[in-house]
């Protein structure tokens, strides 16, 4: 499901051909896209995850794709006895677990806390432990909080407006530290809007892209909180994996560093509300407005120049394309649920 353009795909396949990589959160939304495409390039793939925002279905699909080459551990990454047994023998380490969610981790920061930056803690012990080489984490944009300054670049100081970016900015220093003290290489990506298929639309902490699709295909308009004036850098998940894979193949020492992956693009909730509008043939659904959320940041947009000079990253999914083949898959999914009722 995850294509990656082929040259990119055969540039990376040595760098993961029978290589152990261990993915926390795996059975996630960009969790899963990066072990299915990990497994395409034949790496051998142990996912924990405590499917606390996540079905095992996608994750029962890899193992029967490649039964000897992809485990699974049911568990909390702040187990550490089920933390050790996936990372065990793991030469590289894709940490992508945590609780997402600014509203979430506004109502609930403790919790937020203890699985974001503790757990980001427990999974660097562990993969030193474990002997891995290389970490790569997923880091986020909220860490530039409501800085006015556009487009974001990692020079800027961090300002965090919620307890999940502090915990996710938490888990980058953590990493830089790993890299410092224990010689476990790192590297820290800060995903902007990540979007596409199979990002969970169900639930009352929803990501903007699939509610608004799950609202459109049930005949309703999309609910924008605020003016929808705000501006975000809406990313196809193809790119969050492409990075990951770059950064975990990088032959440099990467430290700790910190860079931005986005698509370089800035786009309103307004405008993506009446692209997705157009693209589900339901132009006639315009939003309604409710009041903006606590902790949402008013703009963002990526400088991806650290990425491309760090990892050689480009964005390989744009946003036309991305939202399209998103609607798709959603449509595929609402059609094989009708019949799934029909029978
Ligand atoms: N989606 C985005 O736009 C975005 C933006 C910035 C950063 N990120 C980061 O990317 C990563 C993946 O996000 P996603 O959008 O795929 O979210 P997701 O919720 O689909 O994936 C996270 C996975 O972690 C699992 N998980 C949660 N707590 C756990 C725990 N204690 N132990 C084990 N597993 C646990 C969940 O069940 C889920 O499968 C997260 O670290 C998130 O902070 C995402």
């Amino acid at each position: 499901m995850t294509r990656l353009p082929a040259q990119l795909a055969d540039r990376l396949r040595p760098s993961f051909d029978g290589r152990l990589c261990c993915v926390t959160g795996g059975a996630g939304f960009i969790g899963g896209h990066l072990a299915e495409t990990l497994v395409g390039l034949g790496a051998r793939v142990a996912v924990i995850d405590d499917l606390s925002n996540a079905s095992a279905a996608h994750v029962a699909g890899l193992i029967d794709q490649a039964p000897d080459r992809v485990r699974f551990v049911h568990a909390s990454i702040l187990e550490r006895s089920a933390l050790d047994e996936a990372m065990d023998g793991c030469e590289l380490a894709f940490h992508l677990a945590a609780l997402g969610s600014v509203p979430r981790s506004v109502e609930d920061p403790t919790r937020t806390w203890l699985v974001n930056a503790t757990g980001t803690m427990r999974v660097l012990e562990s993969a030193h432990r474990s002997g891995a080489r290389r970490l790569v984490y997923s880091a986020s944009s909220s860490a530039y909080g409501d800085n006015p300054d556009l487009p974001k670049r990692e020079t800027m100081a961090p300002e965090p407006m919620s307890p999940y970016a502090a915990a996710k900015l938490a888990g980058e220093s953590l990493c830089r530290a790993w890299s410092a003290c224990y010689g476990l290489d790192t590297a820290c990506l800060r995903y902007f809007n990540i979007f596409g298929p199979r990002q969970a639309a169900d639930s009352a902490y929803a990501a903007v892209v699939p509610a608004f699709i799950k609202a459109l295909a049930g005949d309703r308009a999309p609910t924008v909180y605020g003016d929808g004036g705000q501006t975000r850098d809406f990313t196809h998940v193809s790119n969050a994996v492409a990075a990951n894979l770059l950064a975990a193949a990088s032959p440099r020492d990467l430290a700790g560093g910190v860079a931005n992956i986005g698509a370089g693009v800035r786009t309103s909730v307004n405008d993506l509300a009446a692209r997705l509008a157009a693209l589900c043939d339901r132009p006639d659904l315009t939003p309604e407005h409710q009041p903006a959320r606590v902790g949402e940041v008013r703009d963002s947009v990526a400088d991806i120049s650290v990425a491309r000079d760090l990892i050689g990253y480009e964005p390989v999914t744009d946003l036309e394309t991305g939202l399209a083949q998103t609607v798709d898959w959603y449509r595929g999914r609402t059609a094989a649920d009708a019949g799934e009722g029909r029978r």
